[in-house]
């Protein structure tokens, strides 16, 4: 099977990353398989930040549909659960499951057999899992994270570097978890929540809420 012609959606660090992750993949299978990086598309090249890779951007996501034959898949590059959320739901209308491959570093280690990918879900390097997982759609994980036995991960949702996951846990669709965290054994933590980096969340948080600490409890802003 010939290389396949990759964008990266995101142009950002963590677009950056992406792409090194899907290297990665390639560098491990066999010379005629794997990915080649055509570039990034944004949701709109006049906002880029300082962190983006103009040189390497070919467009706004309308490229994709104007160059159909200048690509074969996609990566979803965004590392921030909200947005990741959003722009899958955008892109996933045009473009099928079939044009996101999950991209799984060489490195992870997992139970295969009991273990389900989405489409579009990255795992990169380091990352741990056991038994009987659950990735939907878009779930990223970042380097590192430990996920525990029949814990599923929700679609586009985040898992920061280090994060650490018990069993049974759920991690709502849309939900950031930061760098660091504890999930501990059959906790909940609702579709769009947000837990901070360094958390420790003993109890169930509903959608929407930010928690941070040890124990976790909601922020409270002034
Ligand atoms: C929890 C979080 C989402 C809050 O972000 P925010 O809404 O922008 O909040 P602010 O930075 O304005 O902070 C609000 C208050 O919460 C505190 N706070 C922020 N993050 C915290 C955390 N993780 N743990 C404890 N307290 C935290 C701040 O010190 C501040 O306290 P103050 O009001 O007494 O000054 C964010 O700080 C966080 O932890 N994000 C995850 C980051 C991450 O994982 N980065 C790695 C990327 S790879």
């Amino acid at each position: 099977m010939p290389h396949k012609r990759m964008v990266i959606v995101g142009a950002g660090g963590f677009a950056r990353e992406v792409r090194w992750l899907a290297q990665e993949v390639t560098a491990a299978r066999s010379p005629a398989e794997g990915y080649d990086f055509v570039g990034y598309v944004v949701s709109d090249p006049a906002q880029a930040g300082p962190h983006d890779s103009p040189r390497e951007t070919l467009g706004d996501l309308g490229w994709l549909a104007a160059h159909p034959d200048a690509w074969d898949v996609l990566a979803l590059g965004i590392g921030n659960a909200a947005p990741r959320l959003k722009v899958a739901g955008e892109l996933e209308q045009a473009w099928g499951p079939e044009c996101w491959p999950a991209l799984v570093h060489p490195s992870v280690k997992l139970d295969a057999q009991s273990c389900r990918l989405g489409h579009g879900v990255l795992l990169c390097a380091g990352v741990i899992g056991t038994v009987n997982l659950v990735f939907e759609p878009f779930a990223m994980v970042n380097l590192a994270v430990t996920i525990g036995h029949e814990s599923v991960i929700g679609r586009a949702a985040c898992l920061n570097p280090t994060v650490n996951i018990s069993g049974g846990v759920t991690i709502g669709a849309g939900t950031l978890v930061g760098t660091g965290a504890q999930v501990l054994q059959y906790v909940e933590v609702g579709p769009g929540a947000t837990v901070g980096a360094g958390a420790v969340v003993a109890k169930p948080v509903p959608a929407g809420v930010t928690v941070v600490g040890v124990p976790a409890k909601p922020l409270v802003r002034p």
